[in-house]
């Protein structure tokens, strides 16, 4: 167990769909009056998962559109919990999850620096002694007194990374959200990356990229219907996807 960062032993998340619409809360109470129960489904976005990342790996998740990607990191960020199974993560943990989660649209971004390094962990006085620092990586400029609700999409991701990486983390988690970034963003956030990486955080990112995939990972794993379909070298998992595309 010694290097493992990340562990994942049978985890199953189980969503409950329902089968009818129910349009408002009242019919919804003259159905439960009524005792006609709603009818769901159960589904398993993960469906009994098991691998463990060592300290310092980086690993790409590859995968269709609901393959459960997003499930997955949030399960390990603790955003959700496993219907069964159990997560063990080791470090600090810096989840970039998707675009805009752990924002108070709202509030302005300062404000939201502030509401953020709360989420993770941080005071008040350490946040205020970082705060010029994260503005000027996201380059958000005079939008930092704007409320986020006015910021463009590139400009939240921008600044999502910006508080969440401020300080290496031992786990960096990100999904997706680079994309939307702009070039220059891109450089800037891949050589931060880089230099994480190289002094041994553990980094999982989800992309549908696999140029960056490549480019970031040595490991891959491929998600298909909740199950792992694939998992291996990132060379190996990307070509045996591609294959399966076309
Ligand atoms: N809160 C929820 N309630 C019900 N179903 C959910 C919930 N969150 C996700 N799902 C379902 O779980 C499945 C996996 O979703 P997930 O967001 O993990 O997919 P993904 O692989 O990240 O897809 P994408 O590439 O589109 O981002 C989908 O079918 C989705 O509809
Ligand atoms: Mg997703």
């Amino acid at each position: 167990m010694n290097n493992i960062a990340i562990q994942l032993d049978n985890v199953t998340v189980r969503f409950r769909i329902p089968h009818e619409k129910i349009p408002t809360l009242q019919e919804y109470a003259i159905r439960w009056l009524k005792r006609r129960s709603v009818s769901f489904t159960d589904f398993n976005a993960l469906d009994n998962i098991s691998f463990s990342i060592k300290q310092g790996e980086t690993v790409g998740i590859i995968g269709a559109n609901g393959a459960g990607k997003s499930t997955l990191l949030k399960v390990i960020s603790r955003v959700i919990r496993p219907t069964q199974g159990r997560v063990f993560l080791r470090g600090r943990i810096a989840p970039l999850l998707e675009l805009g989660a752990g924002f108070d649209y709202e509030m302005t971004g300062r404000e939201n620096i502030f509401l953020n390094g709360a989420v993770l962990g941080f005071s008040r006085k350490e946040m205020a002694a970082r705060l010029d620092g994260i503005v000027e990586f996201s380059g958000i400029g005079n939008f930092i007194d704007a409320p986020i609700r006015t910021y463009s999409s590139g400009m939240v991701a921008r600044l999502g990374f910006a508080v969440a990486t401020d300080i290496q983390p031992e786990v960096l988690i990100i999904d997706e959200i680079l994309s939307v970034g702009d070039a220059d963003f891109q450089k800037k956030s891949a050589a931060r990356i880089l230099e994480y990486y190289n002094n041994g955080s553990t980094i999982l990112v989800v992309s549908h990229n696999p140029n960056s995939i490549k480019q970031l990972c040595t490991y891959a794993i491929w998600l298909e219907h909740g199950i792992i379909k694939m998992m291996g070298s990132v060379d190996d998992v990307i070509n045996n996807y591609s294959l399966s595309l076309v």
